[in-house]
């Protein structure tokens, strides 16, 4: 085989989800620009963004400018404006030096009750401010046990991205809602198939679909990362709780191939 002379960059993209004060946030951020800017590309295979909780985001956007690690944000409002209380639009995002908004989390679309229409209506803000989308989607626990999983993954991918989905505007983040925060994990055959299904939509459906970044997220640890971050057709990663600890987090990274 001849090998692709232009590989897909993995993504390591830390969820800090609602933890994080001003003083601790600033520390981790300039922890990880410190590790990455002393590391050369040989050890840095990846690209990394940080999404911290909102209240954080430009003064880290301070702290990462210039150095290779990226701010992205947890969520967006699907609207450019107006009268939304408490809410954040993805050009406020993009003015506080964003370059990514995770949309359709698990959290958001259970807590927040988003409906797939809901999450492509985020993730076409996100595009026009733009942003580059992750956009989450996973089964249950109930329906991997149902037998459904792929159904689950399937429906989830038609129906949450926009039309104008392409490589360079949106990343695809695979996260069963039971590894999240668990310590479960799939195993690294079930991660591949999901993932080999994935490729298939993305190749269907998305404009340069095979360049299409696909990351496996939940219960990522320094201890299970090389093994996951080496399968076919995942490209990286979504972190949560190991990305709020900058030594596991940098492991994280330094485990892509
Ligand atoms: P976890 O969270 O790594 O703590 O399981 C992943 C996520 O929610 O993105």
């Amino acid at each position: 085989m001849i090998a692709d002379k232009n590989p897909i960059q993995p993504l390591i993209a830390g969820n800090w989800k609602m933890h994080g004060r001003r003083a601790d946030g600033a520390a981790l951020a300039a922890e990880l620009v410190r590790q990455a800017r002393r590391s050369g590309r040989a050890e840095l295979r990846c690209e990394l963004v940080i999404c911290p909780p909102a209240t954080l985001l430009t003064a880290l956007a301070d702290i990462v400018a210039d150095s290779p690690v990226r701010l992205g944000a947890q969520d967006c409002h699907h609207l450019p404006s107006g009268a939304h209380t408490g809410d954040i639009s993805a050009a406020m995002l993009a003015d506080a030096g964003c370059r990514y908004v995770i949309v359709g989390h698990s959290e958001r679309r259970t807590q927040h009750g988003e409906s797939d229409d809901r999450v492509r209506a985020k993730a076409e803000a996100a595009h026009a401010a733009g942003l580059i989308a992750i956009v989450c989607l996973g089964e249950t626990e109930a329906q991997r046990a149902g037998g459904e999983a792929l159904a689950v993954v399937e429906r989830q991918f038609r129906a949450s991205l926009p039309v104008a989905t392409a490589a360079a505007n949106t990343v695809v983040a695979y996260e069963p809602v039971w590894a999240i925060g668990t310590g479960k994990v799939p195993t690294t055959a079930e991660i591949a198939a999901v993932h080999a299904q994935l490729r298939t939509l993305a190749r269907e459906r998305v404009a340069s679909g095979e360049r299409l970044r696909l990351l496996y997220g939940g219960s990522v640890k320094p201890g299970n990362a090389a093994e996951i971050l080496a399968l076919a057709n995942v490209n990286g990663a979504l972190v949560g709780g190991a990305s709020l600890d900058a030594g596991d987090f940098w492991a994280i990274a330094r485990s892509c191939p």
